[in-house]
């Protein structure tokens, strides 16, 4: 499958994640004990289908493709994806910090978290919007123009299988069960 098309597929499933961290969160704000459970299996999912693949991906194949094609790492648009990517990883150490607080009976904890799922799916989804609007379809205008990711010279891509992969099949079930519990 074509890079593009494979980020552009793994944003919806982040996309789908997200709207249930919300859900979750407002549980966890009112109370709910089952909810902060539920948040923790959330959070190490995104986690592993981030930092495991997406995020990874992208560092290993769609930003040496963007230097390829006459970016500079460290200016411009391959320096804010990368500080984009640096700040979810925070944010999610972040909320299993809070998470954390949150089982030791600090309940002060409960409100920060809840702020702090708002501001990491703001900041997640202004830079999927990014690459699905600006990135990719700029990638793939040079693409076509040159023929192929080979004729590019990206090593990163045209070494497919190096590049880190997504999750088995049964860590997406998490997904279904919770959507089940909190809407989807
Ligand atoms: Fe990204
Ligand atoms: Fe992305």
């Amino acid at each position: 499958m074509e890079i593009m098309h494979v980020l552009m597929t793994e944003h919806r499933t982040i996309t789908r994640t997200l709207g249930l961290l919300e859900r979750v969160g407002l549980s966890v704000l009112a109370g709910d004990a089952q909810a902060v459970l539920d948040l923790a299996s959330l959070l190490a999912f995104l986690r592993d289908f981030l930092e495991q693949g997406h995020c990874r991906r992208e560092e290993a194949a769609l930003f040496p493709l963007m230097e390829q094609c006459g970016m500079a790492w460290g200016s411009g648009p391959l320096k804010v994806l990368a500080a984009e990517h640096a700040t979810g990883r925070r944010q999610l150490l972040q909320m299993q910090s809070l998470l954390g607080e949150l089982d030791r009976g600090e309940e002060d904890a409960r409100d920060q978290i809840f702020l702090e799922i708002r501001s990491y799916r703001d900041q997640l989804m202004a830079h999927m919007r990014k690459e699905d609007q600006v990135i990719f379809p700029m990638l793939q205008r040079v693409l076509q123009r040159v023929g192929s990711v080979r004729k590019v010279g990206c090593k990163a891509w045209v070494h497919e299988p190096s590049v880190p992969g997504g999750l088995p099949p049964a860590r997406f079930e998490i997904l279904g069960w919770l959507e089940g519990r909190y809407g989807g």
